[in-house]
């Protein structure tokens, strides 16, 4: 994340294409995200007809304000080539890879929307739900050092690792939690947003609200989601605590100080405090300051 081009994805919510009733709620929800999806949660004997309803949708699109991204279906797959292009004329934010492997999986794309004019605008999100994207992931968030790439963020899809691992999904996610801070890891080196996967019991807010505090203390910028009732608690999770804006504040205040001009370490409140902390404050300020926290 860098303060200039700061962009909140606190809460990213799947809505299936081929569901009328959740797409009509857009408007009137709080989300910084909506992700349009045609893959998984649109059945193989809807997926055209969901594709034709693109169009529509960003054309009555709600605002500016909420990112809108198209999940197309997968590249190798017989939806795949049809969806990319179709999303590419929405001129949506972003389009969300699923399945993606390697950096081949995100290049191949790319030089599909340059080959078809797309603004630049229109970046690219890639799922990371594999084995072989875990084992590739380096590499793959290495593209987000190249603005060409159109990389800008990765998705966790957790659903999908479980499925693929044969790990078993526990409510601490012990098993899951590695690869998590891997991608973690890998989207800080490439200069990558990055969001955590869903949570599927979505009747139970308490259990949800427990894993989005984790979410964010590990890392993480946002939680993809799959229901309205999860947007509240995410917009809270993710964004800075009053507690920490405070101690932003007061970081920036004494660096202000005459005194500290030339300081490179202070003392502030009993503890020490270098310059590193002031870039901190200030992204934690800039932060807080796009989101109206
Ligand atoms: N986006 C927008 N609106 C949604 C929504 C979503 N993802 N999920 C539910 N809603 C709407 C419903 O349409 C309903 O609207 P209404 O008040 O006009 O009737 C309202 O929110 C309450 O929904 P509810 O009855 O609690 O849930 P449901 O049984 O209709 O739907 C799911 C439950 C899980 C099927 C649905 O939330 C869903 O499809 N989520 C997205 C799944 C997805 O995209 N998966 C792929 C990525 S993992
Ligand atoms: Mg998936």
């Amino acid at each position: 994340m860098t303060t200039e081009t700061y962009r909140p994805r606190r809460s990213v919510l799947y809505v299936p294409a081929s569901n009328d009733k959740a797409l009509a709620k857009l408007p009137s929800l709080a989300c910084d995200a909506v992700i349009i999806d045609l893959e998984d949660a649109v059945a193989p004997a809807d997926k055209v007809s969901a594709r034709e309803k693109l169009a529509g949708i960003f054309a009555d699109r709600p605002s500016r304000r909420c990112e809108m991204v198209v999940r197309i279906n997968a590249l190798s797959s017989e939806w795949g080539a049809d969806d990319l292009l179709a999303a590419a004329r929405c001129e949506p934010d972003a389009i969300l890879l699923p399945k993606v492997d390697t950096p081949r999986d995100v290049l191949e794309p790319g030089d599909v929307l340059d080959d078809n004019f797309a603004p630049d605008a229109v970046k690219l999100w890639a799922m990371i739900e594999t084995p072989k994207a875990l084992l590739n992931i380096g590499p793959i968030a290495e593209l987000g050092r190249d603005p060409a790439s159109r990389l800008v963020c990765f998705v966790a899809g957790t659903n999908d690792l479980v499925k693929e691992t044969g790990i078993l999904a526990t409510p601490d996610r012990r098993y899951l939690t590695p690869w998590l801070m891997q991608m973690v890891l890998a989207a800080r080196a490439g200069g990558l947003d990055l969001l955590d996967g869903v949570f599927n019991d979505f009747r139970d807010l308490d259990a949800f609200a427990r894993e989005c505090g984790e979410a964010a203390a590990m890392g993480f910028d946002g939680k993809s989601l799959i229901h309205p009732a999860q947007i509240e608690a995410a917009n809270r999770a993710f964004a800075p605590s009053a507690e920490a804006v405070a101690e932003a504040r007061s970081v920036k205040e004494a660096f202000a100080l005459a005194e500290n001009a030339g300081s490179q370490v202070i003392a502030l409140n009993g503890k020490m405090v270098e310059r590193l902390h002031l870039t901190q404050a200030e992204k934690l300020l800039a932060k807080a300051a796009a989101i109206g926290a």
